[in-house]
């Protein structure tokens, strides 16, 4: 009883009170005897997280403090955004790697591979626990789900970036990089895939979006956040329903390229001949970003059956943010044989049919992946 007691105020009240009490009362805290004495190899062992830099506004510099939206990205070195943070060391022993030093509108499918062959790589390493990856937050969500989709590791990865520069009043680069940290060397993230940790929240790498272009605000998850990083403790309280990393089918080390996948913004008044245009370019799928529950124009419902007859797999996605599409509501789509994106954006639609086109082309297995992930 008493000894639990002891146990009862160590977690009440914070440590040192504990001690204090414990020896006032002659009694061995239960503390004492489960810390390790300082600077032993039990009090020093923390886990090793590797920082993959590759631009992005957390990596930006603006010439006026004043300025959050007004700066070049991809500037400053990963060296220099981990001496800026040195609380992380207390979390984690940290080291970093430059991958690419570029905004992220620039990403192409080919440095995607490459990133995710490099997180692949350093994940098989016994003496690396998890990653991090900075990055731009305009392809943030289409990276955060490719590494989700084809890396084989329960380990953390967690991708981050930053609205605001490090060079602008109340930039939020430097709290967005710690609680990477956090999450990437927390026991509490194996298993819960990709994740993005943007103004202390905890977002599923498949889920995420970026909804604002401007504010520390901006990333948004409709089925809702994993969780919140507060004061360096992550707190999760759910788990992504989705098939990720180990439960997935695709694996980065069978892939060396990516199919040709193409995105048409859905609107009033279209051009029937983007479409031609981006089968001649050599798009296996386009992703159709319709109007609505994925709605497709009267007068382009024939050039969509067109491009699937002659082999092009036709995607229905909506410009919509939130809800998903409808399996043969707007469309029959068994009739035209076309696939549905259910709940993924265009971006992310088209990040996962490419994916998905590594394996198959059957428009039947096609809809299944769409389901499951
Ligand atoms: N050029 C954008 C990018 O690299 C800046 C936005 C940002 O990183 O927050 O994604």
């Amino acid at each position: 009883m008493f000894s639990c007691r002891i146990g009862a105020v160590l977690s009440l009240r914070g440590t040192t009170l504990a001690l204090a009490l414990a020896s006032a009362l002659g009694a061995t805290p239960l503390l004492a005897r489960e810390m390790p004495e300082a600077g032993t190899a039990a009090a020093v062992k923390k886990p090793n997280v590797v920082i993959l830099a590759t631009g992005g506004t957390i990596a930006g510099a603006g010439a006026d403090a004043a300025n959050s939206a007004t700066y070049t990205a991809a500037k400053v070195p990963v060296d220099k955004l981990i001496a800026a943070v040195p609380q992380m060391s207390t979390i984690a022993n940290v080291r970093g790697e430059q991958v690419f030093q570029i905004a992220s509108e620039s990403f192409t499918d080919a440095q995607l591979v490459q990133l995710a062959k490099r997180v692949s790589q350093l994940l098989k390493q016994d003496d690396v626990d998890g990653v991090v990856v900075t990055h731009g937050t305009d392809t943030l969500e289409e990276t955060s789900f490719f590494l989700d989709l084809v890396v084989k590791s329960d380990k953390p990865i967690v991708v981050v970036g930053s609205m605001r520069p490090s060079t602008a009043i109340s930039a939020d680069g430097a709290l967005n990089l710690l609680d990477a940290v956090t999450v990437a060397a927390s026991k509490e993230s194996v298993g819960k895939g990709v994740t993005v940790t943007m103004n202390d929240y905890i977002q599923s790498g498949r889920d995420v979006n970026k909804r604002t272009n401007v504010v520390p605000s901006a990333f948004y998850s409709q089925w809702g956040p994993l969780g919140m990083v507060v004061e360096g403790k992550t707190y999760f309280f759910r788990s992504l329903a989705k098939r990720h990393n180990m439960t997935s089918e695709f694996d980065i080390d069978q892939i060396d390229s990516l199919p040709l996948v193409g995105i048409v913004y859905g609107s009033g008044n279209m051009i029937p001949g983007v479409y031609d245009a981006e089968v001649q370019a050599g798009a296996k799928a386009i992703v159709n970003g319709g109007t609505g529950n994925g709605s497709v124009p009267g007068y382009l419902v024939e050039k969509l059956k067109d491009i699937r007859a002659k082999g092009t797999i036709v995607i229905r996605s909506s410009r919509v943010p939130d809800g998903f599409v409808l399996r043969n509501a707007e469309q029959p789509d068994d009739t035209y044989d076309w696939v549905v994106a259910h709940d993924l954006n265009p971006a992310k639609a088209k990040i996962l049919a490419a994916v998905a086109l590594t394996k198959t082309s059957d428009t039947k297995d096609l809809q299944r992946i769409f389901w499951e992930y």
